[in-house]
């Protein structure tokens, strides 16, 4: 039975380029589930877009001499472009400054006041005397009480990953004018978390067996605590949502409540776009539908707590299925940190190597139980020793040898021996533990069991040694090279998900017909006043491949290529140098 699912991906900043860290905590791990649950015929919508309002915008903006709305225009493009460099299949990747966002969320704001679970309260806030007017999040600095550093913001600390509170914050000083703030009272509108508590601690407690230790044991935690209280949604600002009442025209709604559901508003906005508009209602009211959020560990409460919070008072919508939330990667052995330009972006990157390797490193050390690092020696080793030596050439020597001795065909076999047909059952098994590893969001795992494939197949092929084997019988080496005809037709299906382009190469050199990447294109999504780029994805036609398939005896080949280039050892400390000399500017 197909099923379906929705892959929620957070939404990132459109306040700087995406890099490795974005990629590793939540678009890598997204992708390669979708892709695994489109091949296998599943019913699969990824969302995300954008995330355009606050402070993380107004404060690049101002810093670059640029409007919010020229800072979001500037990064979401090369969001877009990014996605489509490295195959990130988002069905929709929207932004949260549309006139259906705000729609949607304003009707979440009123609906969750109407039912008591939004009040209006007077509160305490960071206020510089000097500029006059309150600093909301990112407007104050400070040093964090966890980890003191110093240069900690007031919605969250850099170094050290925790959300924040500006109050909390030790020496606080305004972020335009290094002023210290004095306490003011101001009136906002409170998410009562306190009131949801229960509700959601009943929800995790009841079957959610399956979330990651991490993610658990934080949130229930937090919803055991019993210290959670209203948190405020509003802020005194001036960029982002408008509260849906008179009398509030000064502040905004916060961008977290407001980005948050854009899980929501996507469907909903992709449901106008294909002129169906109760569609999404589909992905959202039906309860067998399962709901994935994929994210790094420092967005779990907001998807943990907050958004299912404001799910079950709005009542009605599913709550999230898994939150399998990534740790941190580190670069290099240190803390990734944008601040301090210690990073890889994806612009970059791009620029000098090809998409799968990244995919490749991100997977097999993704940061899935604990923190990993990327570095650029073990990058350049895992592309030499793993996906050249072990996959790459092992596709090559086969491709080339049927090329030159089969006329560029597939040989038709004689007898399979045990070896033959223990090889092909060995590869053929993989599509059940590789997929029940992906299902499970075991992304290490599941491409390790896959790389074990072609392990195996280099012992088989070596042990038969076909060009050896050929001088004495024809049909002996063409049965060895038409079992490993089979072995890298699975292996292009089961490594798909991971290296959908190197998958997409390999198939058209194995003479296969039709498309495994699918088609990634931009509409221009023009509304009553406001117009914006959106991302979409068309899946490959035929969804029902996640199954060992067979290519027949004398199917013509194409001209083998090779999959993967090989790169200079000396690359790494070059990629080093470079980085050290970004990172003292
Ligand atoms: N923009 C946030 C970040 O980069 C993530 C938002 S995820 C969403 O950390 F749930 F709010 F969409
Ligand atoms: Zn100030």
């Amino acid at each position: 039975m197909p099923e379906r699912i929705l892959v929620c991906v957070a939404w990132p900043y459109a306040n700087g380029n995406l890099h490795i860290g974005h990629m590793a905590g939540a678009y890598l791990p997204a992708d390669i589930f979708a892709r695994y649950h489109r091949l296998r015929g599943d019913d699969v919508l990824m969302v995300s877009g954008s995330d355009t309002h606050g402070t993380p915008i107004t404060v690049r903006a101002e810093k670059e001499g640029l409007s919010p709305r020229q800072v979001v225009d500037r990064y979401h493009a090369s969001f877009l472009r990014s996605f489509v460099d490295f195959g990130i299949s988002f069905d929709l990747f929207t932004e949260t400054d549309t006139e259906n966002h705000w729609r949607v969320t304003q009707d979440m704001f009123l609906r969750l006041l109407e039912r008591g679970y939004i009040y209006k309260d007077k509160m305490t806030s960071l206020y510089c005397p000097s500029c006059r007017k309150f600093l909301a999040d990112r407007y104050v600095e400070g040093e964090c009480p966890y980890c003191h550093y110093n240069e900690a913001r007031g919605d969250q600390c850099d170094e050290c990953g925790r959300t924040l509170d500006a109050v909390q914050l030790v020496n606080p000083r305004c972020k335009i004018c290094g002023t210290a703030p004095i306490a003011r009272e101001t009136e906002h509108f409170f998410l009562d978390l306190g009131k949801l508590s229960k509700p959601l601690l009943e929800w995790i407690l009841e079957d959610k067996e399956h979330w990651r230790p991490n993610v658990m044991n934080f949130t229930r935690q937090m919803l055991e605590s019993g210290e959670l209280r209203g948190r405020p949604i509003t802020r005194d600002i001036e960029w982002g949502i408008p509260v849906p009442l008179p009398g509030y025209e000064d502040k905004r709604i916060y961008v977290w409540f407001d980005a948050v559901i854009g899980y929501l508003s996507a469907p909903i906005e992709l449901a106008q776009l294909l002129g169906e508009p109760e569609w999404w209602r589909g992905w959202w009211q039906d309860p067998s539908v399962r709901h994935y959020y994929f994210l790094a560990k420092d967005n779990i409460p907001f998807h943990t707590i907050i958004w299912p919070g404001m799910l079950y008072g709005y009542g009605g919508l599913n709550l999230p299925y898994d939150v399998p939330a990534n740790e941190y990667l580190r670069v290099q052995g240190r803390q990734l940190s944008k601040s301090r330009n210690w990073m890889i972006e994806l612009v970059d990157y791009i620029e000098r190597y090809e998409p799968d390797p990244l995919r490749y490193m991100l997977s097999i050390n993704m940061p899935e139980r604990s923190d990993s690092d990327f570095t650029w020696e073990e990058f350049i080793r895992r592309n030499n020793d793993e996906l050249v030596a072990t996959y790459g050439n092992l596709a090559n020597r086969v491709l080339t040898f049927a090329y030159r001795n089969f006329a560029g065909t597939v040989p038709e076999p004689g007898p399979l021996d045990e070896a033959d047909r223990a090889m092909l059952a060995r590869a053929e098994a993989a599509f059940q533990s590789v997929g029940q590893e992906i299902s499970l969001c075991h992304f290490r795992a599941a491409i390790s069991a896959a790389m074990d494939v072609a392990r195996e197949a280099n012992r088989y092929l070596d042990a038969k040694a076909p060009w050896f084997a050929i001088r004495e019988s024809r049909e002996a080496a063409g049965t060895t090279i038409y079992v490993m005809i089979q072995v890298l037709g699975h292996l292009r299906m089961l490594l798909c998900p991971f290296l959908p382009f190197s998958s997409q190469a390999l198939h058209e050199m194995l003479g296969e017909e039709g498309d495994l990447l699918g088609r990634q294109y931009t509409v221009e999504v023009q509304e009553k006043e406001r117009r914006h780029t959106a991302l979409r994805y068309e899946p490959p036609a035929d969804g029902d491949r996640w199954r060992p398939t067979r290519i027949p005896p004398g199917r013509k080949l194409k001209e083998p290529r090779p999959l993967f280039r090989k790169l200079d050892e000396s690359l790494a400390e070059v990629e080093v140098q470079r980085m050290l000399e970004r990172a003292a500017q």
